[in-house]
């Protein structure tokens, strides 16, 4: 999906103005969407026989998944959309806050939306429609006219809204970023003079109980305690996908000590073959019970330093 993705991007008629096929190209790639990407027996059929075992008619349709990529279209060329249609009456956008854990920005999802909503269907009757003030002109006798405005109205089929369920799929892309929207072009509110509004999905990504996401690197703490600070340890952190980070000190590690486990981040959005950090910061717990003095006497002995006693105030830069 990610790969048709990005030829369609390719492939737009809009980037492709001098190519004369363009259109063609770009509905074949649609057709091959609809067909063979969207259905799993399509896509044997294809990889097995290539695009002639898809010949015998495939007549189902697909829209729903097609056109959860038109909304990614919106995204891309919203401009030219609204600009086309500046005289014909919109419906009001929808914006819906879409909750996204972590782990789906890590790894990607699609998830299923269902959306209950009213469509326009003949009813019977004619209704009043493109009602507008027009100036008529009536002639009273010689020399006298009389000009009066008045409202003029088309008859139009009746149309009532009936609700439908449907469907939406949005796909959580690997990297996705707080508030990214995924608009779907006319699932917002219809209207009906002219055409509905668009449907927008709002990424909200969730706090993470392990992670902080920055960008593309994630931050966590771990915490040691006093002995593994001075003498190292090895451990493991469950990674968002359940995958473990190996990790592993031999010298001593002080309070506040980061490491950088690169390429263990989050998959950049524009290319998810990049990946940021993961910077971990340690924390030392220290042993809660007391030492006698032979105990202290021991340790003076075995780490041999002395006195580095300062005082001052703590600000840097002074
Ligand atoms: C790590 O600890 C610091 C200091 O207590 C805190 O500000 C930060 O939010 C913690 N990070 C995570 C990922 O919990």
């Amino acid at each position: 999906k990610k790969a048709y993705r990005k030829l369609a991007l390719q492939l737009h008629p809009d980037r492709n103005q001098d190519d004369p096929k363009a259109q063609d190209k770009f509905a074949d790639l649609g057709q091959l969407m609809r067909c063979v990407l969207s259905d799993e027996e399509k896509r044997k059929q294809y990889d097995a026989y290539g695009e002639d075992g898809l010949k015998e008619g495939h007549h189902g349709s697909h829209n729903d998944i097609f056109s959860s990529f038109f909304g990614d279209f919106g995204f891309m060329f919203g401009g030219n959309r609204q600009q086309q249609d500046r005289n014909i009456p919109r419906g009001n956008d929808i914006i819906l806050d879409l909750e996204v854990t972590l782990e789906e920005v890590y790894s990607g999802n699609f998830v299923e939306v269902v959306r209950n909503k009213p469509i326009a269907r003949e009813a019977p009757g004619k209704r009043k429609c493109n009602c507008r003030q027009e100036m008529r002109t009536t002639q009273l006798g010689p020399g006298r006219f009389q000009m009066t405005q008045e409202m003029v109205c088309d008859e139009c089929p009746n149309v009532k809204l009936v609700n439908e369920e449907r469907t939406l799929e949005v796909e959580i892309e690997q990297g996705v970023r707080d508030e990214m929207e995924y608009p779907f072009i006319g699932e917002g509110e219809p209207h009906i003079d002219g055409e509905p509004g668009d449907l927008r999905f709002r990424i909200k990504v969730l706090k993470h109980p392990v992670f902080e996401r920055r960008g593309d690197d994630l931050y966590t703490n771990v915490t040691i305690s006093l002995v593994e600070a001075l003498v190292g340890f090895k451990m493991e952190i469950v990674h968002l996908d359940g995958h473990k980070v190996h990790i592993e000190r031999d010298k001593v590690t002080k309070p506040g000590a980061r490491m950088w486990k690169k390429g263990e981040g989050l998959p950049n959005f524009d290319n998810i073959n990049i990946r940021g950090s993961l910077i971990i910061t340690f924390d030392v717990e220290f042993p809660q019970t007391q030492l006698d003095e032979q105990q202290k006497e021991g340790i003076r002995s075995l780490l041999k330093q002395g006195s580095v006693q300062k005082v001052y105030n703590g600000l840097q830069g002074y």
